[in-house]
């Protein structure tokens, strides 16, 4: 039998900064739903990745001295390294620089051209670069960005513009005519009313002010609106635009894209539009997720709170980190992060509650039973209605994931974790384990506490998945316990045989622990400001003036280049034999990722010549060739026109 496909995604990544706690909140959420999906047979896709075109990434890598490329590449790495970490079960990661990518969107770019879908204009207005979005005076608020509250930037160039504005009907029909389509439902009304209701405006989708980003390949110096870019990706990763198209087509539409509430917009209206007018399906289901708020606003650099979720998962475990956040705040509306509330949800549910529970069951069945229960097992009064609960928790489990409201799933199961915490104290099994004659009655007892933590490790498997092995293995369960079977009370075999492990959430010392997180923040605040000040710095650098003699100080000449060959195990340098006036002087230059040696050979450049020799890669360098950089670009200086090797430079 073919499995039914459920496709779903996460936003995909600005790799502008380290991801903070607020940023896994939306992937841990998906993961969840995609482990949910599997455990129900699904056949499932998982997408995420980064989006790392645009300005803010240049301007970025400009600020740290290095490409694009390279800026992204490093943060993308530890991206990876954090979804490792965090199990995050994606099926596929796209990242918009992949070249498939950057294909299928010139090919997205061109079909709408095509289709009369997009026009050159001139578009003029403001823009906001770390949200990449564009804005009219009446969008702003106390003249700043609306979104983010940081200053726009006046832009005047000549744009490609997207038709948007005569989707604006269809859009309003689809969001009333499809409630289910943006959840949750209060997102709905902002939508429609905020922006939709007063009109769309056609959208510049291209940019010529910067150079990083995904080229108009019919038109030289656009640059694709980052937001086209971007959005594409959910169906470029499956094949769009390529010579395969088979996920394509078997994924797509999506079931659900999972998205901050800040970018509902572009995915409520921008992106059906762009879908629209190429002619595709629409996603099933958008889903707007709140924000995790620290200190009073949306979650930033922090004052007294670790936010590290590295920090954090190597500290209290993934599986807590993950509880916290799927359990601490509604999906759909905002948290608040504290690490104290992180400790406190640790301490209760999950060290007393939970992990209580699974070591007083353990405990007692090694205590009485010398670790294994006899077959012979007597029901007890209050296991009816433990029953009951169990097959009620886990129909109603069942209808909160479907519905992704994963505090409510967790909520419940600790309801019934709590019940059988009291079905302990009730039944007492210590009196009965005074009796003799009570033996059958007490393995009744603990059978059914046992059976009952086999059914929660399996509720919890969606949001926790490391835990569930932690438990299963001191309940003598080996391998996997599949989804149904936690349909059927009574599946775990009578003879339970346990084995004592290590509490599997140990206690917090509050007091002890808020010390250490008061410490780390402060080390992480020192950290942020020697970062702060070396930017500074840089910038003082550059804005400083220097007078004619500071200027005097630097001895430019001009060079012929005689020879040159890469550095043995560099692929960043090339060392050239350079010829200046009667001298010849070695210089190693890192420019071998834009120059081949064949390329520079006999060309005339600009040296300084005074520079303190120093050794590269243990190669002699006499001296600096001077090159302007742009971006992911670089060009060596030359002289304009012919002249002398050796003239020198005023
Ligand atoms: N690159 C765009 C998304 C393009 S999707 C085609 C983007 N990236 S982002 O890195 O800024 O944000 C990624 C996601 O993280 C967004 O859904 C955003 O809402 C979410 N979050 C960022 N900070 C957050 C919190 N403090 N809390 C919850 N989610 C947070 O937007």
């Amino acid at each position: 039998m073919n499995k039914e496909k459920f496709y779903i995604t996460t936003p995909i990544y600005y790799p502008s900064d380290k991801l903070h706690i607020g940023h896994s909140y939306c992937t841990v959420a998906t993961d969840a739903m995609a482990r949910y999906k599997r455990a129900r047979g699904y056949d499932v896709m998982f997408l995420t990745g980064t989006d790392e075109h645009g300005q803010k990434i240049e301007r970025i890598a400009n600020e740290h001295g290095v490409t694009p490329k390279e800026y992204v590449d490093e943060i993308v790495k530890s991206v990876k390294e954090l979804w490792k970490l965090m199990n995050i079960s994606y099926d596929r990661y796209i990242r918009t620089t992949d070249d498939y990518h950057v294909k299928a969107v010139q090919k997205i770019f061109r079909a709408l051209y095509d289709k009369g879908e997009i026009y050159k204009d001139e578009y003029e207005g403001l823009y906001c670069t770390p949200c990449e979005s564009f804005f009219t005076e009446k969008d702003l608020v106390d003249g700043k960005c609306p979104d983010c509250g940081r200053p726009v930037e006046k832009v005047k160039e000549e744009s490609y513009f997207f038709r948007l504005s005569k989707y604006t009907d269809r859009i309003i029909k689809l969001l009333e005519d499809h409630p289910e389509f943006l959840e949750p439902a209060s997102r709905r009304n902002e939508m429609i009313n905020n922006f939709l209701k007063p009109g769309l405006k056609d959208l510049c989708v291209s940019r010529t002010s910067f150079k990083w980003g995904i080229p108009v390949d019919f038109d030289e110096g656009h640059i694709v609106y980052v937001w086209v870019d971007a959005l594409s990706n959910y169906i470029t990763a499956m094949g769009y635009g390529s010579d395969d198209e088979s996920d394509f087509n078997k994924y797509w539409p999506a079931d659900v894209h999972v998205v901050g509430k800040e970018i509902v917009r572009f995915h409520t209206i921008i992106w059906p539009a762009i879908l629209m007018a190429l002619d595709l399906p629409l996603p099933k289901k958008i889903f707007g997720h709140g924000w995790l708020i620290i200190d009073g606003g949306k979650m930033s650099k922090s004052k007294g709170n670790v936010v590290d979720p590295v920090y954090l998962c190597e500290k209290y475990g993934v599986d807590a980190v993950r509880y916290f956040l799927l359990r601490e705040i509604a999906f759909g509306q905002d948290g608040n992060f504290t690490n104290e509330a992180l400790i406190s949800r640790i301490n209760s549910d999950l060290a007393n509650d939970f992990g209580n529970l699974l070591s007083r069951t353990v405990g007692m069945i090694d205590r009485y039973f010398g670790g294994t229960l006899p077959a012979e097992q007597k029901e007890n009064a209050l296991d009816k209605e433990i029953k009951a609960l169990c097959a009620q928790t886990v129909k109603n489990v069942e209808k909160y994931y479907d519905d992704m409201l994963f505090s409510d799933a967790l909520s419940e199961i600790w309801t019934f974790i709590r019940r059988l915490n009291k079905y302990i104290d009730e039944t007492a099994p210590w009196v009965m384990a005074k009796d003799e004659s009570r033996k059958a009655e007490l393995a009744g007892v603990l059978y059914v506490l046992a059976e009952g933590l086999r059914i929660v490790s399996i509720l919890i498997e969606p949001c926790m998945p490391n835990t569930p092995k932690l438990c299963r293995t001191q309940l003598g369960i080996a391998g996997e316990e599949a989804w149904d079977s936690a349909h059927t009370f009574g599946l775990l075999p009578r003879e339970v045989s346990v084995t004592k492990g290590e509490a599997i959430f140990p206690r917090i010392d509050v007091k002890k622990e808020l010390a250490a997180i008061e410490k780390e923040a402060e080390k992480k605040a020192k950290e942020a400001k020697k970062t702060e000040k070396k930017t500074e710095k840089k910038a003082e650098k550059e804005n400083k003036e220097i007078n004619i003699d500071d200027f005097g100080k630097v001895v430019m000449k001009v060079g012929k280049i005689l020879e040159c060959r890469r550095v043995e195990n560099s692929d960043k340098l090339l060392v050239s034999q350079v010829k200046i006036g009667s001298e010849v002087r070695q210089i190693v230059s890192g420019i071998a990722k834009w120059y081949s040696p064949e390329d520079i050979t006999g060309k005339k450049v600009v040296v300084i010549t005074n520079l303190k020799a120093v050794k590269l890669r243990g190669v002699l360098s006499q001296g600096m060739l001077l090159a302007a950089s742009s971006g992911d670009e670089l060009k060596l200086v030359s002289v304009d026109g012919d002249i002398e090797d050796g003239a020198v430079i005023s």
